[in-house]
């Protein structure tokens, strides 16, 4: 059988980085605080010049370089997002444009921080079906542009990134499920009430900051714990295969105490977690396509390991992947 294997991964974040003690100057908040609800220590931040397709570009020609691919080669390009450049048209537009991949479709996917899993399922099916041949597959987000600067509630959390893949089909390995949830009833725990057709942009709207990320996050700490531990179950049940047959877990990076209690729950310890929220925070989207480039780079994985991708979001949505490196 054929399956959608990651052939290569890349990543670009802003050069700018924000710490822990620069926000102290911003908000009412502390080092200590955010390291120890969150675990993060810094994030990188983008200028008023970058948009999500400057950051997809190099991660993108990263990844397709250690493809050996070239961009004309790409039958599609898929770009996960929830802050891209222009409300409309898709970033992965903008993004065919800069690379020049003439022969590519493009378009973009929102399923915020579980955007990247919900990209590799529909880039597994392409391939599976013998549709496509090379996938460029984009994990991007800029948060940072859409928070209050003025809320320690949610400024702190956010830092902006990309991740890229390129996915191709292989006899051996893969992806070898992924299994997607999603829950509507709570969109509002996490949204941008403003700039859709909901509440479209307006002065006023702007003066009551409806133009801003609003999170309840203790409400969607809950759902993430729960959510994130039943998609890894299940994605392993499905593939026949237990947690011991995991060599790492690479999970969306929105809270270290949601990490820990994933891993309580799933009964492994915490270094079969790779964890790199201290110098990111959470780049929504793009969180597990840069910790997949790092655990690579690292040489977390190896020809024949499993790895669990799991992740939680907006939306809500939620998904995990098992895949065979
Ligand atoms: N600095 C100092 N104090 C703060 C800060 C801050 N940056 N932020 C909040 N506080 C205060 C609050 O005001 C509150 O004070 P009060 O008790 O006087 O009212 C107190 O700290 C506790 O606030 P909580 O919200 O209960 O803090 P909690 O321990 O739950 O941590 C957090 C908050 C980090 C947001 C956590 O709930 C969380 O991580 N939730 C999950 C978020 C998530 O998973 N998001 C994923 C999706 S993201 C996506 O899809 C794009």
């Amino acid at each position: 059988m054929v399956r959608a294997y990651i052939v290569s991964t890349g990543m670009a974040v802003p050069d700018r980085v924000l710490t822990n003690h620069d926000l102290e100057k911003i908000v009412d908040t502390s080092d200590a605080w955010i390291r120890e609800r969150t675990g993060m220590a810094e994030r990188h931040v983008s200028d008023e010049n970058t948009a999500a397709s400057d950051l997809a570009l190099p991660a993108s020609r990263d990844a397709l370089r250690a493809a050996g691919i070239s961009p004309d080669d790409l039958d599609a390009i898929l770009v996960a997002t929830i802050s891209g450049d222009y409300v409309f048209p898709a970033t992965a537009c903008v993004l065919q444009h800069k690379l020049g991949a003439s022969h590519a479709m493009a378009f973009d996917l929102s399923a915020a921080c579980t955007g990247y899993i919900y990209g590799l399922s529909v880039a597994q099916a392409y391939i599976e079906s013998g549709r496509y041949k090379n996938i460029l597959l984009v994990g991007v987000d800029m948060l940072t542009k859409v928070v209050d600067w003025t809320d320690r509630n949610t400024c702190v959390l956010f830092g902006d990134g990309a991740g890229a893949t390129v996915i191709q089909p292989r006899e051996r390995g893969g992806v070898l499920d992924t299994v997607l949830g999603s829950d509507g009833s709570a969109a509002e725990l996490l949204y941008q009430p403003c700039g859709g057709t909901r509440v479209p942009i307006s002065h006023e709207a702007i003066d009551r900051k409806k133009h801003f990320l609003y999170m309840n996050g203790r409400e969607i700490y809950k759902y993430a714990v729960r959510e994130m531990v039943q998609s890894c179950h299940e994605v392993l049940k499905r593939c026949g295969k237990t947690i011991e047959d995991v060599r790492l877990i690479i999970p969306h990076q929105a809270n270290n105490r949601i990490l820990e209690a994933v891993a309580q729950r799933l009964g492994v310890s915490m270094d079969r977690l790779f964890i790199n929220i201290e110098k990111y925070a959470n780049t929504s989207a793009a969180t597990v396509p840069i910790a997949l480039h790092e655990a690579l780079q690292q040489g977390r994985l190896h020809e024949g390991d499993l790895a669990l991708l799991v992740s939680f979001g907006g939306g809500l949505t939620w998904g995990a992947s098992l895949v065979q490196f």
